[in-house]
């Protein structure tokens, strides 16, 4: 079984220990930086955007347009309970496993990061599913399974504040031999619109959420200290958090998005099976 977690590094290391980083984000697709200048976190992101070669913030319409409250310039505030409606943002609820960029097409977010400014008192975890691994997990015991998760019509996410917003599109797709994702179970994800017009859809569904669990070699869970700073490959791997309770600390996450990849761009993090192809472009 190849596993990217295996031997997961989750201790925090230097921005300037580049090559690290890259070492790491290709291994297991994500690593964890630590803000030893003591920067601002909006300085210390776009440090770490300069440093990156990182293009342009990607910041969602939806956003802009209904949740205006948690965007603090390029970036988004997760965790001002009360002050705003956002279902995950302004809530110390739990969030189940997606990818960001609710309404866009697959592979358009590639590098997502999330600083921690401020942990919970108690729970508020962070959790990582190799959804690429266990897609691959799929397509070995489970082909016509995988099939059903490639349909270009397997899955809808739509809008959980009362908006008519939605994306509909494949939950994986290969482009150019490589493997990309926006599979997702939190309460965007409307799977079951699907099942009755895709065959071994919900079979599919079924199997990835058992494999989505703590135990799993595809599961990954771990507290984000203050000053830490986690960046992940949004297009591989789904992330969400446990919920949480708060008394004496005020739990503040500072996320980032981006449309270039960490490190090559032509590389992503893969496994063996797949051929290493060049290719600066994603989906035309
Ligand atoms: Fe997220």
């Amino acid at each position: 079984m190849l596993v990217r977690f295996n031997n997961a590094e989750l201790s925090a290391h230097s921005i300037f220990e580049h090559e690290k980083s890259l070492d790491l984000f290709r291994k297991q697709g994500f690593f964890i930086l630590e803000n030893r200048e003591n920067l601002s976190p909006e300085n210390y992101i776009e440090l770490f955007k300069v440093k990156s070669g990182l293009g342009g913030y990607f910041q969602s319409e939806f956003n802009k347009n209904y949740h205006a409250s948690n965007i603090k310039g390029n970036v988004s505030l997760i965790g001002q309970i009360d002050k705003g409606i956002h279902p995950s943002f302004n809530t110390c609820n739990g969030q189940d496993f997606h990818v960001d960029g609710t309404f866009e097409l697959i592979g358009t977010v590639k590098t997502s990061v999330l600083y921690c400014v401020e942990n919970a008192d108690v729970g508020g975890e962070s959790i990582l599913f190799d959804a690429n691994g266990a897609f691959i997990f799929l397509e070995k015991n489970y082909p016509h399974c995988a099939v059903a998760l490639m349909n270009e019509k397997s899955l809808v996410r739509r809008s959980t504040t009362g908006t008519e917003d939605f994306c509909i599109g494949p939950a994986f797709k290969y482009n150019q031999n490589k493997l990309y994702t926006r599979f997702t179970i939190d309460i965007s994800a409307c799977w079951e619109e699907a099942y009755s017009q895709i065959d071994h859809l919900e079979e599919a569904v079924n199997i990835m959420r058992d494999i989505a669990q703590p135990g799993s070699p595809y599961y990954l869970q771990f507290a984000l200290a203050p000053q830490h700073m986690i960046v992940f490959e949004n297009d591989t791997l789904c992330h969400g958090r446990l919920s949480y309770q708060q008394f004496n600390k005020q739990r503040l996450m500072i996320r980032a998005l981006f449309y270039d990849r960490f490190g090559d761009a032509s590389f992503i993090s893969q496994y063996p099976i797949v051929n290493e192809q060049k290719s600066t472009e994603l989906f035309s």
